[in-house]
């Protein structure tokens, strides 16, 4: 599969098309990218990776598993940053996301230079231990990330402590740490609930990657149900012709279902499943406020 970055034969009758889950096209992997933009979450995690680099041996391997990875925001730039005579050498990354539009675009934007050291695997974040790496190869990770608060796609009941489960089973014990971000905003006690049913996007966002592509978007159905907010996000992707008309390439109704966790249940989730709290970070990537949960196995 390829990102679309030629101009698609315009329909006239482009149908809408219902997605269940958000991440769901090529355009709309572009759009996450475009929303997510220069955070400042990966100079945290870069320097967490240089430091284990500078006391880990050159010749013990050193794996870092990025959960939901989308399209390698983080592990593109933990690459990018590593010490220059490391870049090729002992660390190895693991980007797992279930999206395939996601991790597509992940592995189009892998600098060649560091694509012998990433693996970008289809998979389920409540399922790692399934992944031949810790399966069939008994890997065991040093670092793993959850970044961007998407420990709330979790959004049925269970799935997070079926993640932290997951995590507390992969993580190297003893010096393996895990870090898990939760945005305030989503977050049951400093959260937006009460305004997240009203709220409304930005309405028309330029591509980046596509010259001619405008994001227009608007929440049609925003309802909080036993602490998930379901969200119906309609997103047209519009090709802007050079005649001042335009086409609408893509027609999206897109489901983005997230839960509101409580802080204490977050760490009573990953208390039961193993995990112990080293220290939560609080922290600003430019306008959301973030705590990172910092894990290592409970021994
Ligand atoms: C907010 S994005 C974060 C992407 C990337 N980590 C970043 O920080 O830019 C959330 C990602 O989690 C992925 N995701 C959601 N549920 C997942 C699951 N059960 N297993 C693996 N990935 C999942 C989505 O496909 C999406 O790419």
């Amino acid at each position: 599969m390829t990102i679309p970055n030629t101009t698609p034969a315009p329909s006239a009758a482009i149908q809408p098309q219902t997605h269940d889950e958000f991440y769901s096209t090529a355009y709309l992997a572009e759009y996450y990218d475009v929303w997510i933009g220069s955070w400042t979450d990966t100079e945290l995690y870069s320097s967490v990776l240089n430091e284990t680099v500078s006391r880990t041996p050159a010749t013990d391997p050193i794996i870092v598993l990025d959960i939901g990875a989308g399209t390698g925001r983080i592990t593109h730039a933990l690459a990018a940053n590593l010490p220059k005579p490391t870049k090729t050498s002992n660390v190895h990354f693991l980007g797992v996301d279930n999206a395939p539009h996601m991790l597509e675009r992940a592995r189009t934007l892998t600098d060649p230079s560091h694509a012998a050291q990433i693996s970008w695997i289809l998979g389920s974040a409540c399922d790692l231990t399934s992944l031949p790496s810790f399966r069939d190869e008994g890997l065991r990770v040093d670092m793993a990330v959850f970044a961007c608060g998407s420990i709330c796609h979790m959004y049925k009941p269970g799935q997070a402590e079926q993640v932290f489960r997951q995590v507390a089973s992969v993580l190297r014990p003893e010096t393996g740490r895990a870090y898990i971000s939760v945005l305030k905003m989503g977050l049951a006690e400093t959260g937006l609930a009460g305004q997240m049913e009203t709220a409304q996007p930005e309405g028309l966002v330029r591509s980046k990657a596509f010259g001619d592509i405008v994001y227009r978007e608007e929440w049609v159905r925003q309802e909080i149900v036993d602490c998930v907010w379901h969200n119906t996000r309609h997103i047209t992707v519009v090709r802007e012709m050079g005649d001042g008309t335009e086409t609408v390439v893509e027609d999206n109704y897109a489901v983005c279902r997230l839960r509101i966790f409580g802080e204490d249940e977050l760490r009573r989730a990953a208390t039961t499943a193993g995990l112990r709290v080293v220290e939560v970070l609080d922290r600003r990537n430019d306008a959301h406020d973030e705590l990172v949960f910092v894990f290592e196995v409970d021994s």
